[in-house]
């Protein structure tokens, strides 16, 4: 088997702190890395032995990487995939894939063209809390989902980084960094409804005030910064079938604490993942189970993305992708985000148009929770 050759596109604290290290252990490493910023490009290829650009193009010109990960701010993530997918790369997309719908689908479209595989970074999935509830619940183990809800809620967390705060570069806030993020896994865990309508909520409150709000990611906030983007999102969702979601993040607020919380509710039984674990309820089975932090095994969320990518592409089989999240999901995703933001700024319910192709692709890949 040849080996396969990685580039990364955007060099900053997730490449660093989460890709470099899961694709290590796996025994991978960079062979080809690209930033704007030449420290940058420095300081990865002298920690990695990469060769180094500064122009993705160019990279991907010269070297015909098998696979490209981009993990530059989020106004760039669906260009770059296009032309990673173009030039024959698989992608591993961060999060959220695109920031509209047109750029999502564009890039569904091209991977087909192609016959590359496509996935995006939402590895929260590979939680060992939500991968048990995702089989429970995909095997029967709650019956028929009429309701989800989700909050990633910080305390003072606004990331002080051009990437998440200025519009130019990260195009939103809290929606489209943790948003995505909760949406991703209510869709996961419900196995993927058609959205239909959204009443969503933005809120810009706090911008003015990093030195107070920021936190330390990718370092403390510098003295004058500002950010541009909302800090505060919710949304109320329905869904086909009479199934609703709501939504709720926060970069900063005054709460009590940290929370990040999932709970999917259905006819026969209850599922919540929160900080002390994963909770269970069924009242069919006369059951109650409970499985707490301690009992759980803790995993790499990121190196098993990593794990399962590069196994589906050296055996060329795309079965072996589920149940990372597909671009037809991150595509799903996106619609929905897009969505809370038109909302907001018409202050009325939104229609929300997702293609039948994408939500059957999406309930499609997820069969293999069942086996
Ligand atoms: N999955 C997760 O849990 C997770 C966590 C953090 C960040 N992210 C996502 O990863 C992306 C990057 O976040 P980060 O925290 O690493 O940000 P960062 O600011 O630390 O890094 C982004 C890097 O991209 C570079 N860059 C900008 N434009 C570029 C271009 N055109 N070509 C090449 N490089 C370019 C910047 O110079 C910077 O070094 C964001 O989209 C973010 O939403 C995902």
């Amino acid at each position: 088997m040849p080996k396969i050759s990685i580039a990364f596109v955007g060099l900053g604290g997730i490449a660093s702190q989460a890709h470099l290290p899961a694709i290590k252990e796996l025994g991978f490493n960079v062979d080809f890395c690209v930033d704007v910023d030449e420290y940058k490009v420095k300081s990865f290829v002298e920690k990695t032995g990469c060769k180094g650009y500064i122009n993705y193009k160019e990279m991907l010109r010269n070297e015909n990487p098998d696979v490209v990960l981009i993990a530059t701010p989020n106004a760039f993530h669906a260009t770059i995939a296009i032309d990673a997918l173009k030039n024959g790369a698989h992608v591993y997309i961060e999060k959220p894939m695109a920031t509209n719908s047109e750029e999502a689908l564009k890039i569904v479209e091209t991977t087909y063209s192609v016959d590359r595989f496509a996935v995006v970074g939402h590895n929260g999935r590979f939680d060992y809390r939500a991968s048990t509830a995702a089989k429970l619940i995909h095997r029967g183990g709650i019956g028929k989902i009429y309701y989800a809800r989700g909050f990633i809620l910080r305390q003072r967390g606004i990331p002080p980084a051009s990437t998440f705060i200025k519009k130019e570069f990260a195009k939103g806030g809290a929606v489209y960094d943790i948003a995505s993020h909760a949406i991703d896994m209510l869709l996961y865990l419900s196995g993927y409804p058609k959205p239909v309508s959204i009443k969503g909520y933005t809120n810009r409150v706090f911008g003015d005030r990093l030195e107070e709000f920021g936190m330390n990611y990718p370092q403390p906030p510098q003295q004058g910064m500002v950010s541009e983007v909302e800090d505060f999102g919710s949304a109320y969702i329905s869904f086909e079938d009479g199934i609703a979601m709501y939504v709720e993040v926060s970069w900063a607020s005054y709460i009590k604490e940290n929370r990040v919380e999932y709970t999917v509710l259905g006819n026969r039984g209850g599922i919540q993942i929160d900080n002390t674990g994963l909770s269970y309820m069924t009242s069919i089975e006369r059951e109650f189970f409970i499985a707490s932090p301690p009992t759980l095994p803790q995993v790499s969320t990121h190196r098993e993305v990593w794990r399962r990518f590069l196994k589906a592409i050296e055996n060329n089989d795309r079965a072996l992708l589920c149940p990372i999240t597909t671009v037809e999901q991150g595509a799903i995703d996106v619609a929905i985000l897009t969505s809370i933001y038109e909302s907001s700024l018409s202050g009325k319910e939104v229609k929300i148009d997702v293609p039948d192709k994408l939500i059957d692709c999406a309930k499609e890949q997820l069969k293999c929770l069942r086996l």
